[in-house]
């Protein structure tokens, strides 16, 4: 396993702080947290462009062509890394694939200095998905000033595009926010999907949003400022309009003995074909993946109408065509 970089996010800048130009425009996306309400919308905008009904072809340009596009990815990851590697090549970019496991990371080389070596082979953009909270702000900070950074997923902290494509599905399944009802369910506690997806959906001003958990994986409240917390999900989903389930993050959770059973867990929190008959009957049904069918969700939910999760494996690499787009623009302009 690569060396992990040690540092402490509470000594870095607020990343928040870093992502715009002063004139306004993307530069990083480090979190979702503090961008506006018309930025996010432009930016679910944008990736509408880059959107073709399945069975077309996909859509295609050369807006990138002259980048070069590098995807470190020091965690494991199928939908994020296959859409920006395909998000890339569809705009025409140079992409890099770091093997993460044959890189001299193995060696004890810092991740500081990966990203140094690699800036000076002429890198656009840094694509990185890293089990440290504050890393993709760390190198955000010391990387040129021709460069931007896009955070792919960092530790249970933020997962910023995951965030953005669940805002497109659900705007493009249900039109507006501010009437919605949307459920979160899962281990909540050690999600960036989760805290990304609040912090998009009260930007966005969500009619209710609620975070439901067993009691041993429920969050910080205070991380998760604008949704109601409970435990209880056939209360919570009552008539819900978007129905969103995450998996138990094993990886993540130093004392397992305090997470339910596969049983006890899909009976108290798992979406059932029985457990929709609860929500709206237009509901739909989001899961990040990968998914663990029979834990979290049934497969006949996964798979049946009500599903929108293909739908946002497809509007992620619209998503990512729509941030490489809007962040080498920001670079072209400085
Ligand atoms: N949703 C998500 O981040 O999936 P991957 O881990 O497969 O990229």
């Amino acid at each position: 396993m690569p060396v992990t970089d040690s540092i402490d996010p509470s000594d870095q800048p607020d990343p928040a702080q870093m992502q715009l130009t002063p004139d306004g425009n993307l530069r990083h996306l480090l979190t979702l947290r503090g961008l506006e309400k018309n930025l996010l919308s432009q930016l679910l905008d944008l990736s509408e462009d880059f959107l073709s009904p399945l069975g077309e072809s996909a859509v295609r340009s050369d807006q990138l062509k002259g980048r070069t596009i590098a995807n470190l990815f020091f965690e494991p990851s199928t939908r994020t890394r296959a859409s920006f590697e395909l998000a890339a090549k569809r705009l025409g970019a140079e992409v890099l694939n770091l093997d993460v496991n044959t890189s001299s990371r193995i060696k004890g080389e810092s991740i500081l200095d990966t990203i140094y070596t690699l800036q000076a082979m002429q890198i656009d953009v840094f694509v990185v998905r890293d089990a440290g909270a504050g890393i993709p702000a760390y190198i955000a900070r010391h990387v040129d000033p021709y460069i931007s950074i896009l955070n792919a997923g960092e530790a249970d902290v933020s997962h910023p595009t995951q965030g953005l494509l669940d805002l497109l599905t659900i705007r493009r399944h249900k039109s507006d926010f501010e009437n919605l009802k949307v459920v979160i369910v899962g281990d909540i506690a050690h999600s960036r999907v989760a805290r990304s997806a609040v912090e998009g959906l009260t930007t966005m001003g969500v009619g209710e949003l609620h975070l439901v958990s067993p009691p041993a994986l429920a969050p910080d409240p205070v991380t998760m400022r604008g949704a109601t917390i409970s435990h209880d999900l056939d209360k919570s989903i009552c008539d819900a309009d978007v129905i969103m389930a995450l998996r138990i993050q094993r990886e993540r959770i130093d004392n397992l003995q305090d997470v339910p059973n596969v049983e006890d867990y899909f009976s108290n929190y798992g979406i059932s074909r029985a457990r929709m008959q609860r929500a709206a009957p237009d509901a739909i049904v989001m899961h990040p993946g990968p998914m663990n069918r029979g834990i979290e969700i049934e497969s006949e939910v996964a798979d049946g109408p009500q599903s929108a999760i293909t739908r946002q494996v497809q509007n992620g690499v619209a998503v990512r065509m729509a941030l490489l787009t809007a962040v080498v623009e920001t670079l072209g302009t400085r």
